[in-house]
């Protein structure tokens, strides 16, 4: 699995997805370019966000707020008190540690060593093995689970009362030590704010304190009003937005999964209050059916339902994507409360509420929230279509099975040969397929690498002209995943195209 996650980056690079940030400067940590083929599957996955949140919703519309607000907004989102993560600095090879994430760490290696019991188990067994009775009744595998989620437990409650110095304490208590250079020599554990300051203006004293925005929901909220009187709008409704959002990550590892600049789409739905539970679970499975739509199969997904709470919330649950790295979160939908529009209505002085004329009274509503990270499901896209495939001829073919939808290029045209006017015949379908699709001509190497090179590449059609399409019109069209190939008349191309990678 690991060897997989190497691959996908390997391979991002290789097929001009995703390169380093300022690559010739030595990069930027956890910041990331899209190349000229992850521009476009990204936009593709954003559409594809879009029109199902959006044009397919009549009540719901999105909008495009800045990046810079007001920084009061911060306060009464919470972000400029709460945003924070506890960091440890190792006092002798100077690194820096998010310190949940070592105590996390370290509790995970009582899992591997649950997990090597199970296979151990397994081995000695056979086809025999109950691994779930195993897992249930074995001593070992349960004392090593119960204590993981002891110290997983206790981390909990020190960082939710803020006892900072008890996680000092547990940290060495445990014996954890700096993963570079094994010294257990750390200092005191001490917040640390995630949001990127700037400053608007330039005159010194004039100059405003501003933070790149944590996250978009916040342009959502204050637009509230805005929005649902210009747009006559009923609750229930949405407002969707997708955008940059920047954290300063202290653990900044796994690629593009957590990035220190990314894109949100995210989506507030704005409810009667006492309505929420009903609107929260109809979102969890609306957006559970997005994911599976694309075809991955359902036993890569899997929900998270949170027990600890954040303040503003009164439900919560994430979306798992099976990652090379294991299940992680790729998206949250959670049940807001009133709680951020109330916060705004006290630090504005405006009020953000909604007259609802059938009963006649006015109230805050209440708000589910489905928040996905672009990249996030980007990278869950990408690195689930990588895969090596056995073929009958003892080859291994690379190919990148993208959903026909989210793909690049859709079709690649190419020439047999590089004459006797077949070049020109394929350029033609070029000019005639450009205006519906993006497509590409290449009459470099052999056919057969050409094919290769669109395989990994995720290019679900080549079309291939050869001597006889000069006579009869006809064409070779390829299909990525099955590898068959089709005689067709190059007037059924775009219909052929069309049904497959429309939406
Ligand atoms: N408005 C709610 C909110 O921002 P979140 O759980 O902090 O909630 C939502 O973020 C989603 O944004 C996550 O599920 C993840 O997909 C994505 N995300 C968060 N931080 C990220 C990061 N540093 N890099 C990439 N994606 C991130």
């Amino acid at each position: 699995q690991e060897d997989h996650f190497k691959k996908v980056i390997a391979h991002a690079k290789e097929y001009g997805y995703i390169f380093q940030s300022s690559e010739i400067y030595d990069g930027l940590s956890a910041v990331y370019d899209y190349a000229q083929n992850g521009a476009e599957l990204k936009k593709n996955i954003r559409e594809y966000w879009w029109k199902s949140m959006v044009q397919l919703h009549g009540n719901i519309v999105g909008i495009d707020a800045a990046i810079f607000m007001h920084p009061t907004t911060w306060k009464a989102s919470g972000h400029v008190d709460a945003f924070n993560d506890p960091l440890i600095d190792n006092k002798d090879s100077k690194k820096r540690y998010r310190a949940d994430v070592l105590v996390e760490d370290h509790a995970e290696k009582l899992e591997t060593k649950a997990q090597k019991e199970i296979k151990k188990a397994a081995k000695r067994f056979g086809d025999d093995f109950d691994q779930k009775q195993f897992e249930e009744t074995n001593p070992k595998v349960l004392k090593y689970r119960a204590e993981k989620q002891a110290i997983l437990d206790k981390l909990g409650l020190l960082l939710s009362e803020e006892r900072l110095a008890e996680v000092k304490e547990f940290i060495e208590e445990l014996g954890i030590a700096c993963p570079i250079s094994g010294s257990k020599n750390w200092t005191d554990v001490r917040q640390f704010n995630l949001m990127f300051g700037t400053k608007l203006g330039a005159s010194a004293d004039s100059a405003m304190d501003l933070y790149l925005r944590p996250e978009t929901a916040q342009g959502i909220f204050v637009n509230f009003s805005n929005v649902q009187k210009t747009g006559r709008m009923k609750i229930p409704f949405g407002i969707a937005q997708t955008g940059k959002a920047f954290r300063n990550e202290i653990v900044a590892r796994q690629f593009i999964f957590r990035m220190r600049e990314f894109e949100q789409m995210e989506m507030q739905f704005f409810v009667k209050p006492g309505t929420q539970m009903e609107w929260y679970d109809k979102w969890k499975e609306t957006r559970l059916n997005w994911h599976l739509s694309l075809g991955f199969g359902e036993e890569n997904y899997r929900f998270h339902d949170h027990e600890k709470l954040a303040h503003y919330a009164d439900a919560a649950a994430d979306i798992e994507f099976n990652f090379s790295f294991g299940f992680k979160e790729l998206e949250g939908i959670h049940s807001r409360t009133d709680f951020d529009l109330k916060a705004h209505e006290e630090h504005s002085g405006k009020k953000l509420q909604y007259f609802d004329h059938e009963e006649n009274e006015s109230y805050v509503p209440y708000v589910v929230e489905t928040s996905i990270g672009l990249d996030r499901m980007f990278l869950a896209v990408f690195s689930k279509a990588l895969q090596e495939e056995e073929l009958e001829n003892n080859t291994t073919r690379t190919v990148l099975r993208l959903p026909a939808v989210l793909a690049p290029v859709k079709a690649a045209i190419f020439p047999l040969v590089k004459k006797d006017g077949l070049p020109e015949m394929a350029r033609k379908i070029v000019e005639d397929l450009k205006w519906d699709f993006n497509v590409i001509y290449d009459e470099k190497d052999a056919v057969g690498r050409r094919y290769r090179r669109q395989d990994a590449a995720g290019t679900p059609f080549c079309i291939t002209v050869d001597h006889d399409s000069l006579e009869d019109n006809t064409v070779t069209i390829r299909h990525r995943d099955t590898m068959e190939q089709k005689r067709v008349k190059i007037e059924e191309l775009k219909a052929i195209i069309d049904n497959e990678v429309n939406m």
